[in-house]
C-alpha cells in the first residue's frame, strides 16, 4: 500500500495529525509498512491559518506544497487539480487519503478515482441537505467516488445507505478531530492567550472570567452586508453581558472592511479586556484556540468542527446557521441551531446564560474516545497492506 495523504485548508490539519502518528505507530510495531507521503495543496497559506497548526500539532512537514493559493472555486479546484495528477503521475500512489469536505478534498479525490487510484475519505457522510453550501457539494461528490468511508456518527451511515453506497465501504470509526483535541487538551492549559488579555490570572488558574467566543466565516453569513449585519447585532447585544472574543478569518476580515462595520468592535489591542463589547483578535493557532473555547461561558460559531469539540469540552454551543451536517452535537450535546436572525440568536444565547441553562441530558457520541486514527489504520492496514 502506496498512501498519499491530502491536507489543503485549516480544518484538514486536525484531522490529518492523528492518521499520520497511527501511520507511525503501525509502521513501527508491524513487518509490513504502509508508505506515506503528505501533500499539502496551499489552499490556506498564510501563517495563521496553515504553518502555526504544524508547529502546534507537530504534523511533518508535507513532502511536496501545490501552493495553489487563493481563487474562485472553479480556478482553485482546477489548479489543484491540474498539480495533484502529476504528483499521482509521478508518484504512483495506491491510495488518497483526503478528509472533510473542502475544495481540496473533491479536487484530489477526482484525480485519484480517474487515475485508478483507491480514495479513502475521512468524516464522510455528514450532510445538511443544503446544496447552497458549497462544502455539501464537496461531501456529496467526494463520497459518491470514494472507496473507503470512515464515518464520525450514525446519521453519516443513513445519508450514505440512502444514497446508495454499499454498506461494505462504510466504517463508523469516530472522529479523529476529536483524537486532536483529546490528545492536545492538557498542553492547552499552557495557552498564554487568556493572561494576555486578562481573562485569566495566571496559565496555573483554573479560573476564567465569563467571556464567549465567536468565530464567522461561512460565505452565507459575512459575504451579505444585510446577514452580516444582523449577526452583529445580535453578537453585540450578548456582549453587554460578557464579553465576546473573536478571531477573526481572513475572509471575514476582508468582509468587515468592505462593509465599514469596524464600529461594532473595542480594540483590546495588547491589553486586557476590562470592559462589555466585542474584541476581535487575529487568527490564532490550535492550542490557543482550544484554551479560548475550554474556558468560553458560551461559544457562537458557524463551523462545523466547533460544533463537535464544543460537545466534548461541555461546553454549550449556539451555532449559527439554518441547518447542521452534525445532528449529534445537538441530540447528545450541547448544541443549538439559532439560525441566522438577530432574536433568535439571541434568545438562544440568553437560554444557555441565564436561569437554569440548558435542561439536556448530554453524552459523548460513541466511539469519539480519542481512539478513531487506529481505527482508520487498522481496518486499511487488515485489508490492504
Ligand atoms: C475554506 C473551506 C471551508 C472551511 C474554511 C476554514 C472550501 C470551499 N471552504 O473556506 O469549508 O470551513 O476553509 O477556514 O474549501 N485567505 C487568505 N489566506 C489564506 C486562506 C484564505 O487570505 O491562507 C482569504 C482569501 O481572501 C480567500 C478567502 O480567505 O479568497 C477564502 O479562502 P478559501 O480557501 O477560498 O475559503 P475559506 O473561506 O477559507
Amino acid at each position: 500500500m502506496k498512501l498519499i495523504n491530502v491536507v489543503g485548508a485549516r480544518p484538514n490539519f486536525m484531522k490529518i495529525a492523528p492518521i499520520i502518528a497511527a501511520l507511525t505507530r503501525y509502521n513501527n510495531s508491524s513487518n509490513k509498512k504502509i508508505e506515506h507521503l503528505l501533500v499539502h495543496t496551499g489552499q490556506h497559506y498564510d501563517e495563521a491559518m496553515s504553518k502555526l497548526f504544524f508547529d502546534d500539532l507537530g504534523i511533518p512537514k508535507p513532502e511536496i506544497d501545490l501552493e495553489v493559493g487563493s481563487a474562485t472555486h472553479a480556478v482553485q479546484t482546477a489548479e489543484i487539480m491540474r498539480k495533484f495528477e502529476e504528483v499521482c503521475l509521478e508518484n504512483k500512489p495506491t491510495h488518497v487519503l483526503v478528509v472533510g469536505d473542502v475544495n481540496s478534498t473533491i479536487a484530489c479525490a477526482l484525480v485519484a478515482t480517474k487515475l485508478g487510484i483507491k480514495v479513502i475519505h475521512v468524516e464522510a457522510g455528514l450532510r445538511s441537505f443544503d446544496r447552497t453550501m458549497p462544502e455539501e457539494i464537496n461531501r456529496i461528490l467526494t463520497d459518491s467516488i470514494s472507496d473507503y468511508l470512515f464515518i464520525t456518527e450514525k446519521s453519516g451511515e443513513d445519508n450514505l445507505i440512502n444514497e446508495g453506497v454499499s454498506k461494505d465501504k462504510i466504517f463508523i470509526v469516530g472522529n479523529v478531530m476529536i483524537d486532536t483535541m483529546l490528545k492536545h487538551r492538557e498542553k492547552a492549559k499552557s495557552s498564554k492567550l487568556l493572561v494576555k488579555f486578562g481573562l485569566k490570572s495566571n496559565t496555573n488558574s483554573n479560573e476564567a472570567k465569563g467571556y464567549c467566543t465567536l468565530t464567522l466565516h461561512r460565505p452565507s453569513n459575512v459575504d451579505d452586508r444585510e446577514t452580516f449585519t444582523g449577526i452583529m447585532d445580535a453578537v453585540h447585544n450578548i456582549s453587554q453581558s460578557l464579553p465576546v472574543i473573536f478571531p477573526v478569518h481572513l475572509r471575514t476580515r476582508k468582509k468587515i472592511a468592505e462593509f465599514r462595520m469596524e464600529n461594532y468592535f473595542n480594540n483590546a489591542g495588547n491589553g486586557k479586556i476590562t470592559k462589555p463589547g466585542i474584541y476581535c483578535i487575529d487568527p490564532i493557532g490550535y492550542l490557543d484556540f482550544l484554551s479560548l473555547t475550554s474556558n468560553s461561558k458560551l461559544v457562537l460559531t458557524d463551523s462545523g468542527g466547533i460544533q463537535e469539540e464544543t460537545t466534548v469540552l461541555g461546553v454549550p454551543c449556539v451555532t449559527i446557521r439554518e441547518n447542521t451536517e452534525r445532528p449529534v452535537t445537538v441530540t447528545d450535546g450541547t448544541n443549538v441551531i439559532a439560525g441566522t436572525k438577530k432574536e433568535n440568536i439571541i434568545e438562544s444565547s440568553r437560554t444557555f446564560l441565564e436561569g437554569g441553562g440548558d435542561k439536556r441530558d448530554k453524552k459523548i457520541p460513541p466511539l469519539w474516545d480519542g481512539n478513531a486514527a487506529g481505527r482508520i489504520i487498522k481496518i486499511l492496514a487488515d485489508k490492504e497492506a
